[in-house]
């Protein structure tokens, strides 16, 4: 099929719940795309903060051909060595003593749900099910997901959701405080938010959820689905702030590209969860866990978060240039490589403009443009970044 053909049978077969540009992507090499028509694109989407190691990596690419002539799947009803070692790995680089595997970042956050409502039910019964989560937060598309999700387009209309969920605003501590009461079971927070338009959770926050949950015996849960594994320099992006959580949901990057998520727990969460209490069928299975095991080792090598940190800096002192000569700049938003830049006139404009000139860019929101380039991006290809967004935002 030519390009047109491709877009039409989109167009005629697929369930349009995606608004697509007019070109089609068909390979990449590091942090570049490339289209049909043999169009370079610079990608600071990276699959919407999953291609960490960007486009064909040697180590992932070797991985792949490895494990296709070994176990691809064999269900979670036995024991295979790689998650095994994936599982071991986790739990050796952070705050956890246990893990369960999903399928997508959705999944994860409905598994951490349970795992919340579960260790609260063998205490308290029905009584403290409530979740608070966040005005602005994301947490995938599923209907316990949507639920905890504050956006109301995402969630009204699939109405009735999970019921129990209450929201409080971001980074308020005394409305946070109020809203964790006695009958709260979890507390869900992504400490740098993506799709609600990349607002950092401050540490003082952080800290003041710790503190508030373990006042009333809640569960706090970290969702870094998107902004944890190297993307703000640090392998998660709480570890800033020196609070740890009880349970922890991450995705998008760990498999780069192939489906997966976790869920990270303290052994007192897991000590709540008896056989059978929850299951997948794919989840963690041999081929995906060994190409996990691949990237958590490249991403938590000292040398690659140090380089997120070196870039993210870079990235950081062109876009306050950018701010400094350019008015319709109006915020700078987010950590190491994953930033928002606030903008006064449409993002999707900005974001049609940067495509016409092989820039690829993700909105979060009407008037945030989102940064969340592969983490091996350096700092030629910065200067190529902040060159084609400068121009895209003077034409929106
Ligand atoms: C913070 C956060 N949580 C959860 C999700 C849902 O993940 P998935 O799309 O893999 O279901 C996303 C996806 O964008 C996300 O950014």
């Amino acid at each position: 099929m030519q390009t047109r053909e491709i877009i039409d049978a989109d167009h005629a077969y697929m369930l349009q719940t995606y608004i697509r540009p007019e070109f089609v992507l068909e390979r990449g090499q590091g942090c570049y795309l490339y289209d049909t028509e043999g169009r370079r694109y610079l990608d600071c989407v990276a699959g919407i903060a999953v291609s960490a190691l960007g486009y064909a990596d040697p180590d992932v690419a070797a991985v792949i051909r490895a494990q296709a002539e070994g176990l691809i799947h064999v269900s979670n009803l036995y024991h295979t060595r790689e998650q095994a070692a994936l599982a071991q790995l986790l739990v050796e680089l952070s705050f956890a003593d246990r893990v369960f595997f999903s399928n997508s970042g959705a999944e994860a956050i409905e598994g951490a749900l349970k795992l919340a409502r579960k260790l609260q039910y063998e205490l308290h019964q029905a009584e403290k099910h409530v979740v608070v989560a966040f005005e602005g937060s994301f947490h995938g598309r599923t209907m316990g997901a949507v639920a905890v999700t504050a956006r109301e387009k995402y969630r009204l209309p699939f109405a009735p959701v999970m019921p129990g969920v209450r929201f409080a605003p971001f980074n308020d501590l005394a409305a946070a405080r109020a809203a964790i009461a006695e009958d709260v079971c979890a507390v869900l927070i992504e400490p740098i938010q993506g799709e609600g338009g990349i607002s950092t959770a401050t540490p003082e926050f952080l800290a003041a959820l710790r503190q508030r949950c373990d006042e009333v015996g809640a569960l706090l849960i970290f969702d870094e689905i998107q902004c944890g594994l190297g993307r703000t320099g640090t392998l998660w992006a709480h570890e800033l702030s020196g609070v740890t959580p009880d349970i922890m949901t991450i995705a998008k990057p760990l498999g780069a590209g192939f489906p997966i998520g976790a869920i990270l727990m303290t052994q007192a969460v897991a000590d709540a969860i008896q056989p059978g209490d929850h299951g997948t069928t794919f989840g963690g299975g041999p081929f995906i866990a060994a190409v996990a095991k691949v990237v958590v080792e490249k991403i938590a090598a000292p040398a690659f978060l140090e380089h997120v940190r070196e870039v993210g800096g870079y990235l950081d002192e062109a876009l306050h240039d950018l701010m400094a000569s350019q008015p319709r700049v109006t915020e700078l938003r987010g950590r190491g490589l994953m930033r928002g830049v606030q903008v006064n006139v449409p993002a999707a404009s900005v974001r049609a403009l940067a495509h016409e000139q092989g820039l690829l860019l993700v909105t979060a929101g009407d008037d945030i443009i989102r940064l969340v380039p592969p983490l091996i991006i350096e700092r030629a290809q910065i200067d190529e970044l902040i060159d084609k967004l400068g121009r895209a935002i003077e034409r929106a």
